[in-house]
């Protein structure tokens, strides 16, 4: 039997993302009277079985780019209640997930937005979403190893040292093939900040 969870704040999170105006292309000119398109919805929720397909193309096309970790269907289908989706009418344009850790310490895993909805908010609100879950979850610190650290300066986070990630190092770092040339950046927030 299968059972779809929405958490309360990711309903809550849900209500507020279906309200997220996102830009329109502009093709007629000013001067011409136009009905105004649709805002198209994007919806934050818990991600489905059915969503995995989506998301596995997502994730592989940005592990290819070295931008993520390569993972198999099977390791995503295992983690699957830690990730959120943002859908609008195409489908899944996005997907992020939460690894918990001992200590009151998570990290944000397998973030990734379609390049055809970047730079509209998507990002953001997968991550917004997360933090309201580590909250409501109680724990302290979220943490990300990531290209895109400029991104998570934006929503609060700071550069800190892959070193304050033991467990982190222990579970992929040491075994990585990159590890000697790796150039991720470790950013950190802390949720009672
Ligand atoms: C990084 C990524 C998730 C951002 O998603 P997005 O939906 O385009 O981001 P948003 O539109 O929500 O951006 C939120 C803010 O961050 C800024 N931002 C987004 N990407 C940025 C970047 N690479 N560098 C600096 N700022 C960035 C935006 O301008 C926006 O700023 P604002 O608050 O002034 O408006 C997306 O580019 C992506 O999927 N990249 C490829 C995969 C990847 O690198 N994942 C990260 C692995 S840790």
């Amino acid at each position: 039997m299968s059972t779809v969870v929405m958490l309360p704040v990711i309903r809550a999170r849900a209500v507020e993302a279906a309200a997220l105006a996102l830009p329109q292309p502009t093709t007629a000119p000013a001067s011409v009277a136009a009905e105004p398109a649709p805002a198209p919805l994007v919806m934050v929720r818990r991600a489905r079985r059915s969503d995995l397909p989506a998301m596995m193309e997502l994730l592989d096309r940005y592990a290819r780019r070295g931008l993520l970790l390569p993972r198999t269907p099977e390791q995503v289908r295992r983690q699957l209640a830690d990730f959120v989706v943002a859908v609008d009418v195409t489908g899944v344009i996005g997907c992020a997930g939460l690894r918990r850790y001992p200590g009151g310490m998570a990290e944000i895993v397998g973030l990734a937005v379609d390049e055809r909805s970047q730079g509209r908010g998507v990002g953001r609100h997968l991550i917004d979403a997360l933090l309201d879950e580590a909250r409501a979850l109680g724990l302290r610190r979220v943490f990300a190893l990531t290209l895109q650290d400029g991104f998570f300066h934006r929503l609060g986070f700071r550069t800190t040292s892959v070193a304050e990630f033991p467990e982190k190092i222990a579970l992929d770092c040491s075994a990585c093939a990159k590890r000697a040339t790796c150039a991720e950046i470790a950013v950190v927030l802390d949720l009672d900040d």
